[in-house]
């Protein structure tokens, strides 16, 4: 019957079953306390409330986008993280093969192949939560490995895929962030053009209160052009990825000199001034993808042996299809009123890729070096 409601209990014995330092910072105050130490002490660091409280709630995202697609008829896929380069436009990381001397496997920047090759094996609706990987420079909203919610469907057009995406953020926010506001419902369609003019930004913050993080202003990015031109490498470049299908799928559509002001299928999901998704309805067909990957400067050589498996896939009754991959870390840290990714991961990597917990990347044995002959 004490004030706190607890109970009193008289010890007759007691065990210790573990000694506990004094940690080397104050716990519950992770906004005072030196990042890097934090990662150094992450299994400390994890122990503050707030900490728990974001990976808590990712749980719960996880569990609700698992049911919602399940539910929506969606067979959940898992894609193999050994494999080949897929082009996302970063750098990539890779593995070398014991077996097979000098020949190296990839890490997957995202399933975008694989699951475009389900399409192909008829498993019309296809979702992950998937693991990428892209060696490019960290920051705030980037990490060298994050996940992706990733979604395909075949027999669908933009429009099919930008309502299941709305649907699937509305009922997320109303089920398991209720304080929230969703500025807008439906999202905002923007023209891609329109937006950079107006906006000066291909991501723009739509919130009328730009401090107030419980608001939530969704926004779709469309128009998008197909390439752009960079200058450094002299040569066109995908805008999203070379298997985004052109507006007007006619080959010869590409036959232009004003690449430049071809349209893509594709589309950005825009959230308070971060991209937190992008897809396309793809390209199906043989002559269209080769014509692409011609364009982007690929050499013929090169198209077989890097995308042959693509080419010859589409020549077996491939269904028109198209997906988004939305990312998870981004959107959890905008939930979670965080401004960093690393906050809403269990163990992230620092700004330049380092795993301070783990001690990684690290040097590997002679012995090793030599079983994988480098
Ligand atoms: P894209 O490259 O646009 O598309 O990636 C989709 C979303 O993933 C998130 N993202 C990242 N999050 C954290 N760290 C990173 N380094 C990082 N890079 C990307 C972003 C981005 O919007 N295969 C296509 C999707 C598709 O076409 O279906 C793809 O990966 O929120």
């Amino acid at each position: 019957k004490i004030e706190t409601g607890g109970i009193e209990l008289a010890a007759e014995e007691l065990e210790i079953l573990n000694e506990a330092k004094t940690p080397p910072f104050e716990i519950g105050e992770k906004d005072k306390i030196n990042e890097e130490l934090r990662m150094e002490y992450r299994y400390l660091d994890l122990r503050d409330p707030k900490m728990q409280k974001n990976l808590m709630k990712r749980s719960e995202v996880l569990r609700f986008l698992n049911n919602y697609f399940k539910g929506n008829g969606f067979i959940e896929i898992e894609t193999p993280d050994l494999t080949k380069g897929t082009p996302e436009g970063a750098r990539e990381f890779v593995v070398p093969s014991r077996k097979h001397p000098g020949n190296f496997y990839v890490l997957p920047q995202s399933p975008q192949q694989f699951k475009q090759l389900l399409m192909v094996a008829g498993l019309e609706r296809y979702f992950q939560i998937a693991r990428c990987f892209r060696d490019e420079d960290s920051r705030g909203d980037r990490q060298p490995e994050f996940t992706q919610l990733d979604v395909e469907m075949s027999f669908v057009e933009e429009e099919d895929v930008l309502d299941l995406i709305e649907e699937t953020m509305i009922k997320l926010v109303e089920t398991i962030f209720p304080e929230k506001k969703i500025s807008q419902k439906p999202f905002p369609r923007l023209d891609y053009d329109e937006t950079m003019v107006k906006y000066n930004s291909d991501k723009p913050d739509l919130r009328e209160d730009k401090n107030n993080s419980d608001e939530l202003a969704f926004a779709w990015v469309l128009n998008m052009p197909l390439l752009e031109y960079s200058e450094t490498e002299k040569k066109w470049v995908s805008s999203h990825h070379p298997f985004t299908s052109p507006k007007d799928t006619d080959p010869k559509s590409l036959d232009t000199d004003k690449l430049g002001e071809v349209k893509a299928k594709a589309y950005d999901l825009v959230l308070n001034g971060y991209e937190i998704g992008g897809g396309s309805i793809r390209i199906h067909k043989r002559e269209l993808q080769n014509k692409m990957f011609e364009i982007l400067g690929v050499e013929p050589k090169d198209i077989e042996a890097r995308f042959g498996h693509m080419l010859k896939a589409f020549e077996y009754g491939a269904p028109p299809h198209g997906g988004i991959a939305l990312g998870l870390d981004r959107l959890m840290m905008i939930l979670m009123n965080e401004t960093s990714i690393r906050e809403v991961m269990a163990f992230p990597k620092t700004g330049d890729d380092r795993d301070l917990l783990m001690g990684a990347p690290s040097e590997i044995s002679k012995k090793q070096r030599k079983e994988l002959h480098i």
